[in-house]
């Protein structure tokens, strides 16, 4: 999704602002560009199609130079990837604005901009908010012409902000207000990053950890203004000043680099073994889960639970499809999960004693936070169908401060770090920890055997998941037999059936191969047709109770001439053979089982499109955080 990095310091901005593109890369994009004020009191510009390597090759043949500055990276949706398209947009060359998200009426008040003889240069939503913007900044200033008011970029801005529908984050400048940036969010997150005499707004903390490690995350409706004069301002959505506390990011500066990996796709999976113990930390005592892992209010809360409604998008989505099996098992609490796309525009009927939960890396995904809007609106009155509201709303979520976790009952934070690569790897496995601590959390009998037994086998995964790393060389030499091909299915049942999906999942996203994940009981009902030579068949099998009936699903398989890989317990009584190929993981309990499988998926797709050459950590189409519905 599109980024914003803007920078006032008292020095050029061109280098912070580039640097501060190149560590939103990861979050996909199709464009870039960047204005600054320079000495002359102008407004100067380069932006470029494709990558930001292309935007710098630009600013070496011209430099911009300023110490007031905005950039951006575009994730196209009006209009097509170009560098026309591309953002910052200007006003008469004198005001300059960089946007995410989508304003949804831009069409009327492009039409009403039109009649007042305004040309527009692009396609995008954005150029119509610079135009709105720089004529209320236009008529204030006229009035002050007449003895009124002086030209006000805050006021402009808030005044536009009236008239425009839609989500948004952005960030505004005019050559007439030179030493002023005004942002503001609605829907798309932005955050203040705090310097010594220089200040800083971007879309993502990560952007700017070159330059600070103090952040303000503003919030829903929030307008901030940055000047010489006050330092930071914030307004909150009803005009008022708003104090807003500043949070030191703890993660340190690490996460923007690739160390020793080629990817950080490949340093993040490398990575789960420590974030587990890091997820871990603080909430496990002796044998059981500690009460305080889910914050005050949650023991009182979670004891009236009967019903559990998960809602997530992607990766997140296939966490809660494991959590189900846990939560009806361990906790015979009945379970649903479903796409955010989805859950928001459905009617819901929600049983009595309902929590509602939501998985999200990032916490600001566009999607799960409506859905938990339309959740929390639903809280605490009766449907028609006498349906009661929900109980509460938990996030498990990956980013402090983040929307999501903001506007949740209670919160539990995955310590995954920053991920990267879009491609989702560490956030999905400590979200399952996290879904596992909610289960022992969510039951009845606690402190029992089975509780003692899972306490002690989370203890020891972080060890597991280093020896399932192990397989990264076997994996390296099998992904050779996918490379060239053009379809792949991925078989599992229970607990192993989302992790199929998610080996699916990432195998299309990062080397474009056509991959679909079916419970293995469902194979004769269709996708067997499938099966031939060309059409690798990859099996999810640690040696639990149903793993007698996906062995009679592999024969199926290779009955019919199909090439097999099975990734098993080393306990399961499967032979390599011409058409089977079995690579074994390291033995788990096998409800932590789904943790330790993705691990080798995870590598077998990163495997396959390194082979393939594609873009692993920012693969085509695709973005890190997906901020607009
Ligand atoms: C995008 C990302 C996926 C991610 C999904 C949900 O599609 O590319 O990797 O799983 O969004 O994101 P979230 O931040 O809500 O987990």
């Amino acid at each position: 999704m599109c980024g914003i990095v803007a920078a006032l310091a008292a020095r050029n901005v061109q280098g912070i602002l580039l640097e501060g593109l190149k560590r939103l890369e990861y979050r996909g994009y199709d464009s870039a560009g960047m204005a600054v004020l320079n000495a002359a009191g102008e407004l100067a510009r380069q932006r470029a199609k494709g990558k930001v390597a292309a935007l710098e090759e630009k600013l070496e043949q011209g430099a911009l130079t300023g110490r007031i500055g905005i950039a951006h990276t575009r994730w196209a949706t009006h209009g097509k990837p170009s560098e026309v398209n591309a953002h910052p947009h200007l006003a008469r060359e004198r005001l300059a604005i960089v946007h995410n998200g989508i304003i949804e009426n831009f069409e009327p008040l492009k039409r009403e901009l039109e009649a007042d003889g305004v040309v527009f240069e692009s396609e995008t939503d954005t150029e119509v908010v610079a135009h709105l913007i720089d004529r209320a900044f236009r008529h204030r200033d006229s009035a002050n012409q007449d003895g009124g008011e002086t030209g006000d970029l805050l006021a402009a801005v808030r005044a536009t902000l009236d008239r425009i529908d839609g989500a948004y984050a952005l960030a505004v400048m005019h050559a007439d207000a030179p030493r002023e940036i005004v942002g503001a969010r609605k829907g798309s997150p932005l955050v203040v990053g705090v310097g010594i005499d220089e200040n800083f707004l971007a879309s993502d903390a990560l952007a700017l950890l070159q330059v600070t490690d103090r952040f303000i995350y503003l919030q829903e409706g929030d307008v901030v203004r940055l000047s010489d004069v006050n330092g930071i301002e914030i307004f909150a959505a009803d005009g008022q000043p708003a104090e807003r506390p500043v949070h030191t990011y703890e993660h340190g500066d690490s996460a923007a680099s690739r160390g020793e990996y080629r990817h950080f796709m490949l340093k993040e999976i490398h990575e789960q073994p420590a974030v587990i113990a890091a997820t871990l930390e603080g909430r496990l005592s002796g044998s059981h889960v500690l009460e305080s892992s889910f914050g005050v209010g949650a023991r009182a809360l979670f004891d009236q639970v009967k019903q559990v409604h998960i809602v997530a998008c992607g990766t997140s989505y296939h966490a809660g499809m494991v959590a189900r099996y846990w939560l009806e098992k361990l906790a015979g609490l009945p379970t649903q999960v479903e796409v955010a796309s989805e859950y928001r525009y459905r009617e819901v009927v929600v049983p009595e004693n309902t929590l509602f939960v939501t998985l999200s890396q990032s916490g600001e995904t566009a999607d799960t936070l409506a859905a938990l809007r339309y959740a929390k609106s639903r809280a605490d009155s009766l449907d028609e169908h006498g349906g009661q509201g929900y109980l509460g709303t938990l996030a498990i979520c990956n980013v402090p401060g983040s929307s999501l976790t903001r506007e949740s009952d209670l919160a539990l934070m995955t310590q995954a770090g920053p991920e990267i690569g879009v491609a989702s790897t560490k956030a999905f496995t400590t979200q399952l920890v996290a879904l596992m601590l909610l289960t022992l959390s969510l039951r009845k009998t606690r402190g029992d055997e089975r509780e003692t037994a899972l306490v002690q086998a989370l203890r020891g995964l972080p060890a597991v998941l280093d020896s399932a790393l192990a397989m990264d060389g076997p994996i390296a030499q099998l992904s050779e037999a996918f490379a060239e091909k053009h379809h792949a299915l991925f078989l599992g049942r229970g607990t192993q059936f989302p992790i199929a999906l998610e080996g699916a999942l990432k195998l299309k996203e990062i080397s474009y191969i056509h991959a679909e994940a079916y419970p293995a009981g469902e194979l004769k009902h269709g996708p067997l047709a499938l099966v031939d030579a060309d059409m690798p068949v990859v099996a999810v099998a640690p040696n639990d109770e149903l793993l007698e009936k996906l062995k009679s699903n592999l024969q199926e398989v290779r009955a019919r001439g199909g090439e097999l890989f099975v990734f098993a317990d080393e306990g399961v009584a499967l032979t390599a053979a011409d058409n089977l190929r079995v690579l074994h993981v390291p033995p788990v309990d096998e409800l932590l089982a789904p943790i330790v499988y993705t691990l080798p998926l995870q590598l077998l797709s990163y495997h396959v499109a390194v082979l393939k050459g594609t873009d692993v950590d920012q693969p085509r189409n695709l973005a890190k955080s997906v901020t607009v519905e």
